[in-house]
């Protein structure tokens, strides 16, 4: 049993295996096979965020697996009336298999982990989003054959989404460039881990503040919303302070011809993105946003049983 807490301590072998399994899932499903590899487990998903694509794809992922869940939202522990972590973490240990986390701080999902006789899954914390960039390499993988030798630019905001596809791809030795408006950069331990990881990799980091110059030549382009979970206060300053990083037409012109566009979802259109780029001919978020559900699955079965 292992937690799946960010990706920063899988190794590329891992990764690589997670991605192979999800591809390996989804196509039994298509078949029409539903093998039970995770037969009568029970799945908690503790979530203090609201979530579309996470939830459900969990959920529906571990009934395809032969399991079942429970979800738990902000009102329904005693965690919300001040029971500790450390005791809910043991409680729901004796009965449960599984937990995914989705919150704030990741300290939280980390001293739930530290409790936890139980694999602990990352839902999403303000610092990561492990599980969306193993679809994301899914997607990838699925539309370009290889995940190497490939140029990953990222356009926004440099927190958990941008912060943890930039370790990915750091650790598989993809090419990324990164720009962000000014103090809303990726965290510099982020940055510091990604460099020594791309050493080991061959990848080549860029970090810059000028989008043009980020998705030059770029296989993919990805983006995220300005507002994140948490930060609806701020909305007004922010989307002032992301003005110019639009995903736009003209923006997409400067990848490959054959880029594609992913965006994790939720999507404000004419905000991160314009919606001829979304809603046109290489966007790839509905694939991405179907592969949550087969790299859920292909995580809880590798916490659970390592590899099969
Ligand atoms: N991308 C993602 O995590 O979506 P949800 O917030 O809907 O789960
Ligand atoms: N950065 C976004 C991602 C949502 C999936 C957020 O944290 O709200």
């Amino acid at each position: 049993m292992r937690h799946f807490l960010s990706l920063n301590d899988l190794t590329k072998d891992e990764i690589l295996y997670l991605v192979e399994l999800a591809c390996r899932l989804k196509s039994e499903v298509k078949k029409g096979f539903f093998f039970p590899y995770l037969k009568n487990k029970a799945l908690g998903l503790i979530f203090t965020k609201a979530s579309t694509r996470t939830r459900v794809s969990f959920e529906v992922g571990i009934n395809q697996l032969g399991g079942y869940s429970l979800y738990l939202g902000k009102n329904d522990l005693q965690l919300g009336r001040g029971e500790t972590i450390e005791d809910t973490a043991k409680v729901l240990s004796r009965y449960l298999d599984l937990i995914v986390i989705r919150t704030y701080a990741q300290s939280e999902v980390e001293e739930f982990a530290k409790y936890s006789s139980i694999p602990v899954i990352n839902g999403l914390t303000d610092d990561w989003h492990p599980t969306q960039i193993i679809a994301d390499f899914q997607t990838i993988f699925e539309e370009k054959g290889r995940l190497k030798d490939l140029k990953i630019a990222y356009v926004g905001d440099g927190n958990n989404v941008a912060a943890t596809l930039l370790v990915g791809a750091s650790k598989l030795g993809f090419d990324m460039a990164v720009a962000t408006p000014k103090g809303n950069e990726i965290k510099n331990e982020v940055i510091s881990f990604a460099k020594d990881e791309a050493k080991k990799s061959g990848s080549n980091l860029i970090f810059t503040y000028n989008p043009a110059e980020a998705v030059k030549n770029a296989d993919v382009v990805y983006t995220d919303t300005w507002v994140s979970m948490g930060q609806e206060e701020e909305k007004e300053k922010r989307i002032k302070d992301f003005e110019g990083y639009q995903v736009t037409r003209d923006l997409m012109k400067l990848a490959k011809e054959d880029a594609i566009f992913l965006h994790c979802l939720p999507a404000y259109r004419d905000f991160e993105v314009s919606s001829e780029v979304i809603d046109g001919p290489q966007s790839r978020v509905f694939d991405e946003a179907e592969n949550r559900l087969h790299a859920h699955k292909a995580i809880m079965i590798f916490v659970s049983l390592g590899r099969i």
